[in-house]
């Protein structure tokens, strides 16, 4: 079906340049066959071409050889959660990044946020019309898609705003607005932006549904990303005598919680048929595994020893060793300033950011119950469903606030 010439062609260069890599032909094979499937020919040649790396220029080669760890890691045993999303390929805000200004964090978010989205909305638009598109298996009917369409949208609408590229919309019909955006944000995509866009979408089977699942993903990490900055950031403001800094800034992060809970509406349009037929390719990456849940997670307050010690923590192992050598949670930054009481309008925003961690976590175990069921359901790491209704329970600070109750996200 795809023949890997266009990679044999570029090992055959004297002086093959990273720059010129065929990442189209490479990209379009793995949408095709999907990554379980990819044939021997396709690995055995990027395999080739990994080892050429050293002996190429120094620019751009990190990127490649990023992209070929991605694409290689199901032949390579280092298949995970990481590899499957393509992380270290979009360039996340927060602690992974050098620093830029917080207002320079928050719009890599939405940059990122839309773009992701705004390629997810491509994708359906594409496949609804074009019998071409890649994954091509299980197509959701059109009444699911337009429903889809609209909570892309709407999930995507608040950083399209904020990033003045659509404009007030009140009066555009759905079609008008979808295409202006996707028109708009194509028209604003950089060079790397579009490669990003592209190298990150390597699924590893056909079936239609599993675009929006990677999507979706992508932009939940993207917010976690921000959110571990925002805690840091957090934590050094009480450090440093500031609780109303702190307090804006928390609650500046719980907000932007509950705005990107508009991606589990669209989530949930996935068809469960269809999460079953890919999940069993996916076994090996488990959001267990995601750093920035667990690092927004362990600088509210310190994990529990039992926590520590199961799946939870032991599938992070880079975080469990910060929080072992002595990471500083707000809790602790809090007990240090022997405030046992935060002023009250850092309390207040204490209160607002746990419900909103506590409303994500509600949602999630709800969709995760409706699509697996209540009993073992889990991915070799965990059992399931039955981890998340107790993960759920997790006090996000000490109990000195109780959170409010915050209404549950409709799925
Ligand atoms: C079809 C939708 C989803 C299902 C069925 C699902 C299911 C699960 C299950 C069963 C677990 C337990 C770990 C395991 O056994 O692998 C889990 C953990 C987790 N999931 Fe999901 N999930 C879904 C969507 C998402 C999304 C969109 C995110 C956003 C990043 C996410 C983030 C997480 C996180 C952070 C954990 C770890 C929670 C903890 O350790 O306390 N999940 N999920």
């Amino acid at each position: 079906m795809t023949s890997p010439g266009p990679v044999r062609r570029w090992l055959a260069q004297r002086r093959p340049s990273a720059d010129r890599f065929p990442y189209d032909a490479v990209v379009t094979a793995y949408q095709r066959h999907g990554k379980h499937f990819v044939p021997h020919d396709w690995t055995h040649v990027l395999s080739a071409a990994r080892d050429r790396l050293p002996q190429l220029n120094a620019t751009n080669t990190r990127h490649l050889s990023a992209f070929l760890s991605c694409a290689l890691d199901k032949v390579d045993g280092t298949y995970d959660y990481r590899s499957y999303l393509g992380l270290p390929l979009l360039q996340l805000p927060g602690p992974d990044r050098p620093k830029g200004t917080a207002a320079q964090q928050f719009a890599r978010r939405d940059r990122l946020h839309a773009i992701l989205l705004t390629d997810l909305i491509a994708f359906e638009l594409r496949a609804a019309f074009d019998e071409h598109t890649p994954l091509p298996q299980m197509r959701p009917t059109p009444a699911m898609t337009t429903k889809r369409l609209r909570h892309a949208l709407r999930a995507a609408m608040p950083a399209l705003r904020r990033l003045s590229l659509v404009e007030h919309t009140a009066s555009s019909s759905q079609a008008t607005l979808l295409r202006r955006v996707v028109a708009t944000v194509t028209m604003d995509l950089t060079p790397e932006d579009r490669r990003a866009l592209q190298i990150s979408m390597l699924p590893v089977h056909t079936v239609h549904d599993e675009w929006m699942f990677i999507r979706v993903l992508q932009a939940f990490e993207t917010t976690f990303a921000l959110l571990a900055t925002d805690l840091t950031d957090v934590i050094t403001a009480v450090e440093t005598g500031q609780p109303s800094r702190a307090a804006s800034k928390l609650s500046a992060a719980a907000s932007l919680l509950r705005e990107s809970a508009s991606l589990w509406p669209l989530l949930a349009t996935i068809q469960p048929a269809a999460f079953h037929a890919f999940r069993t390719f996916t076994e090996g990456a488990s959001a267990v595994q995601s750093r920035h849940y667990k690092i927004v997670e362990s600088l509210c307050r310190t994990p529990r020893t039992a926590r520590l010690d199961s799946p939870a923590y032991l599938s992070v192992p880079e975080v469990r060793t910060a929080i072992m050598h002595g990471q500083v949670s707000l809790d602790d930054a809090l007990n240090a300033a022997q405030q046992s009481a935060p002023t009250p309008v850092l309390a207040a925003a204490m209160r607002e950011f746990a419900a909103a961690i506590h409303q994500w976590r509600q949602t999630h175990y709800r969709l995760a119950v409706r699509i697996l069921g209540p009993e073992h359901s889990g991915t070799g790491y965990t059992e399931g469903t039955p981890y998340l209704r107790d993960a759920r329970q997790e006090p996000v600070f000490h109990h000195r606030h109780p959170p409010d109750r915050m209404p549950e996200q409709e799925v």
